[in-house]
């Protein structure tokens, strides 16, 4: 029987994720059809750790197997401006239409992302996946200012929306002519 605990994160150095989260970019990159190369660019480094590291409002849950994690689920709260909606990250600069909100997004907006979700593959279909996600939005939920929650699913992952649909997330758009979905959970 397997016995797995969840914690939640708080300390700044978050390296003991490095392995698992590469596991994460290398699967996204081994999905996709549409730009691959992209998502191969995206590891640990210039993706989770920057993200981490930068956020101020943030919520990490990381399920362990023993010492080994083998599961997380990472999200942040931000404020969406006039000046930051139209924003691209750099790996977007090749890639167009319309980008992680949609042009007629009312803002200022204070939203939460649920940006990154994985379990290891030998420990999947044990509800790992919906324990954290449960976690992440009772977290998400917890905040009486956000608005609107959002969650990404690259190209070539497109099955994972059911899953968040079962936590209430529903299509909204198309970002960068299908390079990634985007799911969106109005609050209130
Ligand atoms: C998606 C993922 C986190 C799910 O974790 P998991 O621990 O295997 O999932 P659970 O056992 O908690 O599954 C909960 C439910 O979601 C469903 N589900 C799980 N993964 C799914 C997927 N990829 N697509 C559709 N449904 C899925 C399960 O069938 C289960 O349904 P049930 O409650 O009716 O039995 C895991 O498969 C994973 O890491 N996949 C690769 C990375 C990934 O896709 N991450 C999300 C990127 S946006």
């Amino acid at each position: 029987m397997m016995h797995i605990k969840y914690d939640i994160v708080t300390e700044d150095n978050i390296d003991f994720l490095e392995e698992l989260c590469n596991k994460l970019m290398t699967f996204q990159a081994d999905h996709a059809t549409i730009r691959p190369d992209i998502l191969a660019s995206m590891d640990f480094n210039n993706r989770l750790k920057i993200d981490y590291e930068n956020s101020t409002r943030k919520h990490m849950v990381v399920a362990f197997d023993k010492e080994m994690p083998v599961g997380f689920a990472f999200a942040t709260i931000g404020l969406v401006t006039e000046k930051n909606k139209q924003v691209r990250p750099p790996w977007a600069e090749q890639l167009e239409g319309i980008g992680f909100y949609p042009e007629t997004y009312k803002v200022p907006k204070t939203i939460g992302t649920f940006k990154l979700l994985y379990v290891d593959a030998n420990y999947r279909t044990h509800h790992i996946g919906d324990r954290l996600t449960r976690m992440i939005m009772k977290w998400l939920n917890s905040h009486n200012d956000v608005e609107d929650l959002w969650v990404y699913v690259a190209n070539g992952n497109e099955t994972v929306g059911k899953f968040y649909e079962k936590h209430g997330f529903l299509y909204n758009h198309s970002v960068f002519n299908g390079f990634i979905d985007a799911y969106r959970l109005q609050k209130g």
